[in-house]
């Protein structure tokens, strides 16, 4: 049997969950111990159908809708990690559910300064991508039509506020920071009294995750992000690792997803995961590379996280007797 070709894997540092989502996770978690199954999530507690799967095995439901939960329940509802439109928990408390809210606060931070600058009476733009569930919950903060969305730097040239000196901005926590830096530039060169974040929202995570993926790329010949379609931060690490040079960047699920044809050549490989991807995952994908070639594995780091968010109220630890 001939030998297997070398393979130098460099893992991103930081990579894969954040704060928010393992708190996301463990509210779930902690719901189905403390109450029992089942317990409702709305929307999926975080973009990934691993974490996903494995919550429904222990009895989690999850529905798109509260309207899908049936009456009388006396079931718990979680809001996920990316937060709600504000009419989803009043519609449970109009419904007598019993909610517990997993959105990860540094979301909650940005439906606070949006509330805020619409107190002020000011016009507000949020950068960020239609559709996706934070965008949704963050226009749900506000009466229709007092934020309005702005997804590229086209729209920021072109944009007619209706007073250019009462304005602010606020951003969805996961965007590329390059590209929303050049989006708060034009707003800020078109609009200079407009108020807003010091640079802008996005999180730690999405800020740290990428700063490692702009050091990795540049030197390897392919780069895998752990992570699914739908999870925007997912989505800006391979769009980064892109635009830095990276021949090869793709998204993988898990193992089985890698088009092995596409990794023939390459002598060097770079990992990283999303916020909402397991590490067990990475560490699956680089068992799969392992039975093909000799792995050399380094770790390359752009940060250090110590971030931690305490669990929601009702599922801490201290209100086990409640
Ligand atoms: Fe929160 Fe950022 Fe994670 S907003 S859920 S810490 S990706």
């Amino acid at each position: 049997m001939s030998a297997k070709p070398d393979l130098k894997i460099v893992l991103c540092s930081p990579r894969g969950f954040c704060a928010g989502v393992v708190r996301a996770i463990d509210t779930v978690e902690r719901a189905l111990d403390k109450y029992g199954a089942p317990v409702y999530v709305r929307h999926e507690i975080v973009h990934n159908k691993y974490v996903v799967d494995g919550l429904k095995k222990k009895g989690a439901i999850f529905v798109e809708e509260l309207a899908e939960i049936p009456e009388n329940t006396t079931a718990p509802v979680v809001f996920s990690a990316h937060g709600v439109p504000k009419s989803v928990p009043a519609d449970a408390t109009s419904r007598n559910l019993f909610s517990l809210d997993a959105t990860c606060p540094l979301v909650t931070k940005v439906h606070r300064e949006a509330a805020i600058h619409f107190k002020r009476g000011r016009e507000i733009f949020l950068i960020g991508h239609s559709h996706h569930p934070e965008v949704v919950g963050t226009l749900g903060q506000l009466p229709v039509g007092a934020v309005t969305l702005i997804e590229t730097a086209e729209d920021a040239k072109t944009i007619s506020p209706k007073d250019p000196n009462n304005l602010a901005f606020v951003t969805q926590t996961t965007l590329s920071i390059d590209d929303t830096a050049e989006i708060v530039a034009l707003l800020k060169e078109r609009f200079p009294n407009i108020n807003g974040p010091h640079k802008e929202d996005i999180c730690y995570a999405t800020t740290n995750r990428q700063l490692a993926v702009k050091k990795v790329a540049p030197v390897v010949d392919a780069l895998i992000v752990v992570g699914a379609p739908n999870s925007s931060n997912s989505q800006r690490l391979r769009e980064v690792a892109e635009r830095e040079g990276c021949g090869i960047a793709v998204l993988a699920q898990r193992a089985a997803d890698i088009d092995w044809n596409k990794f023939g050549n390459i002598t060097s490989l770079g990992i990283t995961a999303g916020a909402s991807a397991p590490e067990v995952i990475v560490e699956e994908i680089m068992d799969a590379f392992a039975e093909r070639y000799t792995l050399h594995v380094e770790t390359v780091s752009a940060a250090e996280e110590n971030e931690f968010f305490p669990l929601p109220r009702q599922v801490r630890p201290e209100a086990a007797a409640e």
